[in-house]
């Protein structure tokens, strides 16, 4: 008997060696990782509000609110930057396959070297992309599907509030052509939120203590590793190529980026921890006065769907923003909150705080006020949606009565009338 079994284990660890020095491939995984953290593309983490929509036989949706993230945008002027010089990283990869050093495999490394660098990545820095224009036009198209009330907007029936920003105004605009409506109008833009004027250290101490973690560190080395390149990657030449892999990778058609097989899954789930870290502490619950910027919009949530409890109120009140106002919103719900703050020395799994989930391209939330009628009395009913996906850990399957809705929604009905104007500034 030993010898077979001893056989049989040689055999086994054999195998297992073979797996490990065989060179991964990413070009044919069949599920290449598509989490990239606030560059995460709408469709690889989107519901289909068509499917998913809550319909009770008794009730009609009468009035619906919601706030959008923009779109997908061409990086901002300084990671472009960044970007530009790491496409000479390209020709090191090449060239150290060429030399039998680099693991990558040939289809991988061809589909590299075909690469074709386009241009609008660093000549249109921070505008809305067409990736971002379909994304946006297809929510509004989707939802208008489903809510055939979206047919019937005119005069003050409704109400889109972008931000002053041009990629958030010209998301808005996309949403607007997908509900197809004519001469339909956007509002006054939404109040500016501030924009921080001094980064405050203590934003960056997790993330920075992370780019050090043993985790972290382990990933550059793979990376380098396999490259085999000569050249010592740094910390910002690896967020450079991370952010060639994420902003080439076309969620339209799903077509992932040939920089992405410079990373494996786990390299890129380190990546994408980072986003997670920075947004935590900048914007989420690792940050002193976050819940109060967010409480703005809701705020008036609540008011929007009061009035249209009385009969007066809009068919649709859109609000179109930022991610970091989508984690301050988050935030001032206690939504996605982890039972401990998330930390650069414990990366969990399951942590509740995911910003390739919470906030990809596009993010949304929409909130739908149904009027029922039931044997005895009327009554209100909200459906809580996110990113077309019904939000079921709010109220029992995604409907909330209107008692629970109010009471969510009360703490901040007396922000607006106090700090409207200070939590702005
Ligand atoms: C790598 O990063 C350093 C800064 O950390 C930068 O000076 C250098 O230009 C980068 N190289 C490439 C090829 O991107």
């Amino acid at each position: 008997m030993m010898p077979v079994k001893f056989n049989l284990i040689v055999f086994i660890l054999y195998l297992y060696a073979d797996i490990a020095l065989s060179s991964f491939c990413y070009w044919n995984t069949a599920c290449s990782y598509r989490y990239f953290s606030t560059q995460t593309p709408y469709n690889a983490v989107r519901g289909d509000i068509r499917d998913s929509v809550i319909n009770i036989p008794e009730c009609e949706p009468i009035s619906i609110w919601g706030i959008f993230r923009n779109g997908k945008t061409y990086p901002d002027p300084k990671s472009a930057i960044r970007m530009k010089e790491a496409i000479a990283i390209r020709d090191l990869v090449v060239s150290s396959y060429e030399n039998g050093r680099c693991s990558l495999c040939a289809q991988d490394i061809d589909n590299l070297r075909d690469w074709v660098i386009d241009n609008n990545m660093f000549d249109k820095t921070s505008a809305l992309h067409d990736e971002g224009r379909q994304e946006m036009f297809s929510i509004a198209s989707r939802l208008k599907q489903v809510y055939s009330k979206l047919n019937e907007l005119e005069g003050a029936n409704y109400r889109f509030t972008p931000t002053h920003h041009h990629w958030v105004k010209e998301s808005a605009k996309a949403f607007l052509e997908g509900l197809g409506s004519k001469n339909v109008v956007m509002d006054d833009l939404m109040d500016p939120i501030k924009s921080d004027s001094e980064e405050d250290p203590a934003w960056n101490k997790e993330t920075n203590k992370y780019k050090i973690s043993s985790d972290y560190l382990a990933a550059k080395d793979r990376i380098q590793r396999r490259l085999g390149i000569e050249f010592s990657l740094t910390s910002d030449n690896i967020t450079a190529v991370y952010d060639l892999c994420r902003y080439s990778w076309s969620g339209l058609n799903n077509k992932a980026s040939p920089w992405c097989a410079l990373f494996t899954t786990e390299d890129l789930k380190v990546l994408e921890y980072i986003g997670d870290l920075e947004h935590y502490y900048k914007y989420g619950y690792g940050r002193q006065n976050a819940e109060m910027n967010g409480q703005i919009p809701l705020a008036d949530l609540l008011e929007s769907f009061q009035l249209a409890k009385a009969g007066k109120g809009r068919i649709i009140t859109a609000y179109f923003t930022h991610s970091r106002i989508m984690d301050m919103v988050y935030t001032a719900l206690g939504w996605f909150k982890d039972s401990k703050p998330i930390t650069a020395a414990d990366k969990k799994r399951d942590r509740y705080w995911r910003t390739s989930r919470n906030n990809p391209h596009a993010a949304n939330i929409v909130m739908v006020l149904n009027k029922c009628a039931f044997k005895k009395s009327s009554d209100y009913h909200v459906m809580f949606y996110m990113n077309e996906e019904p939000i079921r850990s709010v109220c029992e399957g995604g409907i909330c009565s209107w008692a629970e809705f109010e009471k969510l929604l009360s703490p901040f009905r007396e922000i607006t009338s106090n700090n409207k104007t200070t939590a702005l500034k």
